[in-house]
């Protein structure tokens, strides 16, 4: 399959997954990152908190890609405030995805599993979600396997 990895990671979480899935599937790697870079954990979640409120999601400091190519994205990013960090979910809004198979990760603390993956759902009416996988600090998911058992 032709595919590539989108992915946001902070702290190198979700780009350690990223890393794995690029070397399995030979996946062309796609960083999508927030004009201005989130900070320290209490600064992004105040910065975070602040932009739900006024509605203003951080600006993207990448253009979306053409994915028009692969048939098969996959789309990493770290849990934030219960689901999917505003600017991915804008990004993932904006890119042609309609009719691509999706293969979603997220990391996290130890919240979001069902709402991110409820977020994705409603973002990609036209897609096929498949094989989402979900770990966090609390409930550690085995990378390997799941990577493994992707066909
Ligand atoms: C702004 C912000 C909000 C977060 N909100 C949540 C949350 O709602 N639930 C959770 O379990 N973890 C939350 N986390 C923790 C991250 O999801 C977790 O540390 C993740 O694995 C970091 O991935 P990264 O290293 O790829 O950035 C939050 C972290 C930040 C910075």
């Amino acid at each position: 399959m032709k595919c590539a990895v989108v992915y946001y990671s902070k702290t190198g979480v979700t780009k350690r997954i990223a890393d794995q899935i690029q070397a399995k599937f030979n996946a062309d790697v796609y960083l999508v990152e927030p004009e201005k870079a989130y900070g320290g954990f209490l600064s992004s979640v105040a910065r975070v908190v602040g932009e739900k409120i006024s509605k203003k999601g951080a600006a993207l400091k990448t253009a979306v890609s053409d994915f028009s190519s692969y048939d098969t994205v996959f789309i990493g990013f770290p849990v934030w405030c219960g689901t999917v960090p505003d600017f991915m979910q804008e990004y993932i809004r904006k890119a042609n995805l309609a009719g691509k198979r999706i293969i979603p990760f997220a990391t996290a603390s130890a919240t979001g599993k069902e709402s991110s993956l409820n977020t994705l759902k409603s973002l990609l009416p036209n897609s096929k979600i498949t094989d989402y996988f979900y770990t966090s600090s609390r409930q550690k998911g085995d990378v390997k396997g799941w990577i493994e058992g992707i066909e």
